[in-house]
């Protein structure tokens, strides 16, 4: 049984494989219109999500399949106190497939433990979140046909971000890849992505706090909301939430193949004004979210011998 808990447990290959099969979903709806006929979809989601529950949910219906699931764990048994562990065990009973969201870093991997079907990590705290970096992954290929020999600016709660998280885990595989990371200092990327992941894979990575200054070196913007909920106060939410807002003005030094990314959802660090930048790819980004996931769904039904 193979799960889905972070980016680094899929090889570069089977990442190609995903990004080729994604390429074959989006030419051909058609042809896997029934592939998972009969087959089920739980999405737990003990935290809030729009895109990644719901683009999740309609990847299996373009599937042929169904789902089940609880947006909050306060409709689920989580909140008479079931545990992680049970409440995946008891869910393999009912679903071919299980997306978890938790907001306890590692939950995933102790539902995995007990499952007795593939577990995806659909955002467990501020640690990982390996299939919105599937999504970005599709997004960089269908932009710029290639992961190799790109600038990638990352800007905004580098700390908390987990999709930045697993971005760098992601992206570092890759050949003459440069990191950018803008933020303040109180905000900046974790030490161990440094030490664990950006030092050993020896790629060039630097750490600024204005974007103007890198602005013309950029392939990628990847910019990012600060995360409101992961913070101990309101009061340092506050003092930090406007820190870096994108707006056309900025972008006046850009390349004109700048790609401009955004998991989403936004707040106001990107200016709406850019939207109608011909640059501006978050929401195509979004909409390559379900593709990737109508992938992930059938191989790891596949892998699992369940299709
Ligand atoms: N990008 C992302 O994870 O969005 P949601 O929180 O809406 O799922």
């Amino acid at each position: 049984m193979r799960h889905l808990l972070d980016t680094t447990d899929l090889t570069l290959k089977e990442i190609d494989d995903l990004i080729s099969l994604a390429e074959d979903i989006i030419e051909n709806p058609d042809k896997y219109a029934e592939v998972c006929k009969r087959k089920k979809l739980a999405t737990l989601f003990f935290e809030p999500s729009t895109r990644t529950r719901l683009s999740f949910e309609a990847a299996m219906m373009e599937l042929g399949g169904n789902v089940l699931g609880f947006s909050e764990a306060a409709s689920s048994s989580a909140s008479k106190g079931e545990s992680v562990e049970d409440t995946a065990r008891m869910v393999s009973c009912y679903a071919d497939i299980i997306a978890m969201r938790h907001p306890l870093e590692g939950a995933p991997r102790v539902a995995a433990d007990k499952a007795l079907v593939p577990i995806i990590n659909a955002g467990d705290g501020g640690h990982a979140h390996p299939t919105q970096t599937l999504t970005d992954l599709l997004t960089i290929y269908r932009e710029k046909g290639t992961f190799n020999n790109l600038t990638i600016g990352l800007c905004g709660d580098l700390k908390f971000g987990r999709t930045v998280h697993s971005l760098i885990k992601a992206m570092s595989r890759y050949k003459n890849v440069k990191f950018i990371l803008i933020s303040l200092k109180e905000l900046s990327v974790p030490e161990y992505i440094k030490t664990d992941v950006l030092e050993p894979s020896g790629c060039e990575y630097m750490e600024v706090e204005q974007m103007e200054d890198v602005m013309p070196q950029l392939d990628i913007l990847y910019m990012t909301r600060i995360q409101r909920e992961r913070f101990f106060s309101e009061e340092e939410y506050l003092k930090h939430k406007d820190a870096f807002i994108l707006d056309t003005n900025k972008l006046q030094s850009a390349k004109a193949s700048l790609t401009i990314m955004h998991p989403l959802p936004r707040v106001n660090e990107i200016s709406t004004a850019v939207d109608d930048d011909p640059r501006a790819k978050y929401f195509e980004q979004a909409l390559n979210g379900k593709y990737i996931r109508m992938a992930l769904i059938i191989t790891l039904l596949k892998w699992g011998e369940l299709l």
